[in-house]
């Protein structure tokens, strides 16, 4: 199963009506066609609403809200309502609420704080999807179900702690196997009854807080046991929603490069993948294409819902500030670039109280539809519709993947040593950063993914190498493509437990080096890098990690500058086969990290056309049909003119561009050029 088959880009969001009276919601439609807000998803936050008390469900309200938006002819993502229990709920069994880090078990409060191992909860959340599945499976207004809401955090109470103990006997069968995989020889752990088997929280392994572990094998399983039992959840109401919904299709909300859930075990189990997309601030342009291509990667490069976004501001955050004009739009079609078949906000309609009274919203508090912020979201929602069905379904092109890992992540930052300042998201940022500054399509995925279709792949900080990675990473470069790896790749197995062999383990032969030390120093520390030979040389700053290497093989391509390992290899390029596969052993900064990731781009010729057009994003999509579309975004607040490279139309204004003709981007601006070829 796959996406909702809808005929045009999807367009609305998330409408709260059961916090209004009536005659609010004619107004809403009326706004609502304005802006030509053709999706709803609806009930996100409505179980204390259906199910008033233990024996009473009651659909009154979510049946006029539902009949609402079918007669007046919007799809509807339909929630199953279990993203905040009631509080009859958490009286009643007070175990349903989590108990956290510190050992605290909380009282009734808050959302997204339900206990995954509580039977209670299990049996309750999915009776409710049950009942609200068999309800309105039916409606042929419904197009798909939203099954809780933003899943996320952590439990470590009493149920979490049996649970986990079944979850380690199901993955190593005997208590040997977990002594072995955990190590517990050091410190006298040794286990002798799973009941000894505690989650490793601040009263037991941890000092300082969840990064801090005396073992990294309990915590890296506690992780993975956590990702495990929410989507439990989610596939306990999954499967209920299944007995009266054969057919359509189930997500829920993801949140992007977020540490706690490790979205590739969960994909498989989603229709498709759906994401909340709030950028910290309004320069986060490269990090959300990033996150973007992430989601898009989680199912095999099948495009996604943009499931929320802020018209205008977030209200979470200490400062919120406002998306610029014209921001809205750009970062809209910036989602649809890079893989989205739904544009969707965060809220249709703003709450009046409680803590997001001042998120934005298309509609406010006064109701008003002449606001620049409601003007722009019916702009968008006209250009959608004048742009139709032409983008739906298609996908992105890549030739270069981005290996992203959350055991990698999770095993790097609960890691004492060699530095807490390294942290994943930062570095497989600045690598992705360099190949968007490239204007390279690039699909983000795991490190089980399929690679045979690349013809770069580039794995930042792979920590752990499981299974048959290193075969495969080397697959690539034996047959002419080009691997880079980097600093702290190649370490641990997928137990925590380090390689028995030199530095990088099993990604040696690849790489044609050997790291027998490394240095690692604070923030201020520079070691400048020399990159390159003769007038292609430059001199980079390099920051927090210095691995001294020892070629195996592999050709130097840079120098550290300073310290006693001035003059010996900080960046090495080794021929493997027909390809190449090279080690960036330090912190390069983002000059660096471009200097290397161009080198490898050209060699395939990858590197886009608007590459160094300073904020000008490229992105390429093709449709089932083999038409290629490109997107072109501009990310700064000043226009900017580049020479089309391909003649096409654009398919928001009809205008055609011959090749070689100017394409004039005003500030925030987006083309969607139509290739002729
Ligand atoms: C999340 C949630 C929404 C809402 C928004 C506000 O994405 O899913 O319910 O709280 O944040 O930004
Ligand atoms: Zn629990």
């Amino acid at each position: 199963m796959t996406l909702p088959r809808t005929a045009k880009v999807s367009f609305g969001g998330d409408y709260n009506p059961e916090q209004w009276p009536q005659d609010v919601w004619k107004q809403d439609y009326q706004l609502f066609d304005l802006a030509r807000i053709d999706t709803v998803t609806l009930g996100v936050f409505d179980w204390a609403l259906i199910q008033p008390a233990p024996d009473v469900y009651d659909f009154a309200l979510l049946d006029r809200i539902v009949d609402r938006a079918a007669t007046e002819g919007r799809m509807i993502c339909l929630a199953t309502g279990t993203g905040a229990h009631p509080a009859w709920l958490a009286r009643a069994h007070p175990e349903v609420c989590r108990t956290d880090f510190e050992g605290r078990r909380h009282r009734y409060g808050q959302r997204h704080n339900s206990c995954p191992s509580s039977p209670v909860f299990r049996r309750l959340s999915a009776e409710l999807a049950r009942r609200v599945a068999r309800r309105y499976a039916g409606n042929p207004a419904v197009v798909a179900w939203h099954v809780g809401n933003e899943y996320g955090g952590a439990c470590y109470c009493d149920l979490c702690a049996a649970a986990f103990r079944g979850w380690l006997r199901d993955r190593y069968g005997s208590l040997d196997a977990l002594n072995a995989a955990w190590y517990t020889t050091f410190w006298s752990h040794t286990f002798t009854d799973w009941a000894e088997i505690e989650p490793p929280s601040a009263l037991t392994e941890h000092w300082r807080g969840p990064d801090h572990t005396a073992f990294q094998g309990i915590t890296l399983d506690y992780l993975r046991f956590t990702s495990d039992a929410m989507l439990t959840n989610f596939r306990d109401e999954k499967a209920a929603i299944r007995e009266s919904s054969p057919d359509l299709p189930v997500t829920t909300n993801f949140m992007g490069m977020y540490r706690p859930l490790d979205y590739h075990r969960w994909a498989p189990h989603l229709d498709f993948v759906s994401w909340d997309n709030y950028p910290p601030d309004d320069t986060s342009a490269a990090r959300t294409a990033f996150a973007h291509d992430l989601m898009r990667g989680l199912k095999d490069g099948q495009p996604f819902w943009l499931m929320e976004q802020t018209p205008s501001v977030t209200a979470c955050r200490d400062v919120n500030p406002l998306k610029r004009p014209g921001v809205l739009r750009l970062w809209s079609w910036q989602a649809v670039a890079h893989g989205a078949d739904a544009v969707l906000f965060f809220q249709l309609r703003a709450s009046r109280g409680a803590c997001e009274k001042y998120h934005g919203a298309v509609i406010g508090h006064a109701g008003r539809s002449d606001t620049r912020v409601f003007r722009e979201v019916a702009d968008l929602g006209a250009e959608l519709d004048r742009l139709g069905g032409a983008t739906l379904g298609a996908r992105t092109p890549a030739r270069v993947a981005l290996l992203f890992d959350w055991d990698s992540w999770w095993a790097l930052e609960i890691s004492d040593g060699p530095s807490r300042l390294v942290r994943y998201p930062q570095v497989v940022l600045a690598y992705h950063r360099a190949l968007w500054d490239a204007g390279v399509d690039v699909d983000v995925v795991a490190v089980s993914a399929d690679l045979s279709r690349y013809d770069v792949v580039v794995a930042p900080v792979l920590h752990m190498v499981k299974g048959d990675l290193a075969d495969r990473l080397a697959g690539v470069a034996a047959r002419g493509g080009s691997v880079v790896t980097t600093f702290l790749s190649g370490r641990v197995d997928e137990h925590d437990q380090a390689f028995l062999a030199d530095v990088p383990g099993p990604l040696g032969p690849l790489t044609g080096v050997r790291v027998d030390e490394w240095d690692a120093r604070e923030a201020d520390v520079v070691n400048p890098v020399r990159l390159g030979t003769g007038p292609d040389q430059v001199e980079v700053a390099s920051r927090l990690i210095f691995e001294l290497v020892v070629p195996q093989g592999a050709e130097v391509v840079g120098t550290y500058r300073a310290d006693f390992y001035a003059g010996t290899p900080a960046v090495t390029r080794n021929a493997y086969g027909a390809g190449e596969g090279w080690y960036v052993a330090a912190g390069l900064d983002p000059t660096g990290v471009s200097w290397v990731l161009r080198r490898v781009l050209e060699r395939h010729h990858l590197v886009g056309p608007y590459a160094d057009v300073p904020d000008l994003e490229s992105a390429v999509r093709v449709t089932p049909d083999g038409t290629r579309l490109r997107f072109l975004l501009n990310h700064a607040a000043r226009p900017v003119e580049v020479t089309a490279r391909t003649a096409g139309v654009d398919l928001l204004t009809g205008d055609r561009i011959s090749d070689g003709g100017a394409v004039r981007l005003p500030a925030y601006g987006v083309v969607v050029l139509k290739e002729e070829r």
